[in-house]
């Protein structure tokens, strides 16, 4: 689909604005396929996110050539061979003016204005071969975003919730995780988009990152669903749902059920210009004490259960990370963009897996994702050690034993005043979701 004017718009003025935070010429990479096994047979390819952020377009094998707002493109012509297996592509010159760029040369030319750009490597480029002011300028750029980004990110959201609807719908009669991924994944590709990351979708929502799906589901499980769009434009999003199998709630489950959800109303309530995010964590982290306090499954006061990290027993991740072309955006930076400068991640259990710790300003996307998890490798040595006997009541824990793994995010953009949840279609309340969940 060729690239609206409004975007277009947006792309020159990303341009112009890194000539003002970044007057030398920048060269940035889009990457290449990477094969799997054998070269005719690729992962699925996406450009670099830096070099989308100022191309506007997810193009292999490709270079740009940045400086005084001036976009230099280098690709090669489709050849005749491509045209056979891929079928017609349109040429340099075409997709140059697409893309509003000022010239276009062959990809082999781009070597020439490497030597006296500054640059980074296409993947990962926490410590290679970096230029620090440029990764500087990149992410005092990506932090806020445009509207042109604004309306990508909500379009991703959009498609989203309708997925975690169809997930929820599918369950009544899902038999296993993979049968709940594959309703919440086909609507993201019947949207002609892909996933931001792997999806999550497991019945043992206490591994974090579990990307497996084989599991049966049974009446009493909860399942958790962290599965989010990517527009094709690259824009991300990122959301998590909790719910029951059987459509509702145990009354176990609904009670630590409620108790995420307040730390996550609590944090959607503060977020505004100007506080820090590592004070919305904090939030979160207080709520979640407080609220097992009242369940009876810590013993103490909130704020000393926490300077202790015993809220981190439960809640071993930080409360979020931004949202961008990357679902976490510009982590390919290190913790350049999550930390302000001079900031540093603390070695602290409860603070050292926080992703973001910088003061909150208008037009940046953050995810609000606090949760619960009863996770056997932390538990088991923490129950053992004896540390944790004043303030954890580990025989009433064992009535929550079938809570294994809750998480409620939702992607949120902060406003010049507070904020506006990008994601807020699709609800997280008790009935509501055991509604969805229920639904035939
Ligand atoms: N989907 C990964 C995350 O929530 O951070
Ligand atoms: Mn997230
Ligand atoms: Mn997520």
């Amino acid at each position: 689909m060729p690239l609206q004017s409004l975007v277009l718009q947006a792309l020159q003025q990303r341009r112009d604005r890194l000539a003002q935070q970044h007057p030398g010429p920048v060269m940035l990479w889009s990457g290449r396929a990477v094969s799997r096994n054998f070269p005719a047979n690729v992962y699925p390819f996406r450009a670099n996110s830096h070099f989308l952020y100022f191309a506007g377009l997810s193009l292999a094998n490709a270079a740009i050539h940045l400086e005084g707002g001036q976009l230099t493109l280098f690709m090669d012509d489709p050849t005749p061979e491509a045209a056979l297996w891929h079928g017609p592509a349109p040429s340099r010159e075409a997709i140059a003016a697409e893309i509003g760029a000022n010239a276009a040369y062959p990809y082999g030319h781009a070597e020439r204005y490497r030597q006296a750009a500054a640059t980074l490597p296409a993947q990962n480029s926490i410590e290679r071969d970096r230029s620090l002011a440029l990764v500087e300028a990149l992410v005092a750029l990506r932090l806020h975003h445009d509207t042109a980004a604004l309306e990508q990110i909500k379009a991703a959201a959009a498609v989203s919730v309708l997925a975690h609807q169809a997930g929820m719908a599918a369950t009544p009669k899902a038999k296993t995780e993979a049968q709940v991924r594959a309703a919440m994944e086909q609507v993201i590709m019947a949207h002609d988009m892909t996933c931001a990351y792997n999806s999550i979708v497991t019945v043992h929502g206490e591994v974090l990152h579990n990307e497996q799906y084989h599991h049966t589901l049974a009446p009493n499980d909860l399942l958790l669903a962290d599965v989010g769009a990517e527009a094709p434009s690259g824009w991300a999003s990122d959301i998590t749902r909790t719910w029951p199998v059987s459509g509702r709630f145990t009354p176990a489950q609904r009670e630590i059920y409620t108790v995420v959800l307040a730390a996550h109303d609590a944090c959607i309530a503060a977020a505004k210009p100007g506080i820090e995010y590592r004070d919305l964590h904090l939030l979160a982290c207080r709520t979640l004490a407080q609220g097992l306090v009242e369940l009876g499954l810590l013993q103490g006061q909130p704020d000393s259960l926490v300077e202790r990290d015993v809220h981190a027993l439960f809640f071993p991740h930080g409360v979020g990370h931004l949202l961008g072309l990357d679902v976490h955006d510009m982590e390919d930076l290190g913790d350049v963009a999550g930390y302000a400068p001079g900031r540093q991640r603390s070695d602290r259990f409860g603070l050292k897996f926080l992703r973001l710790d910088r003061p909150l300003a208008a037009n940046m996307v953050v995810t609000i994702e606090p949760g619960f998890y009863q996770v056997p490798g932390i538990l088991a040595p923490a129950r053992q050690s004896g540390l944790y006997d004043d303030a954890v009541n580990w025989e009433r824990l064992e009535a929550f034993r079938e809570v294994r793994g809750i998480r409620i995010e939702d992607d949120v953009q902060i406003t010049a005043t507070g904020c506006t949840v990008l994601t807020a279609a699709l609800p997280t309340q008790v009935e509501a979701i055991e509604t969805l969940a229920s639904a035939a």
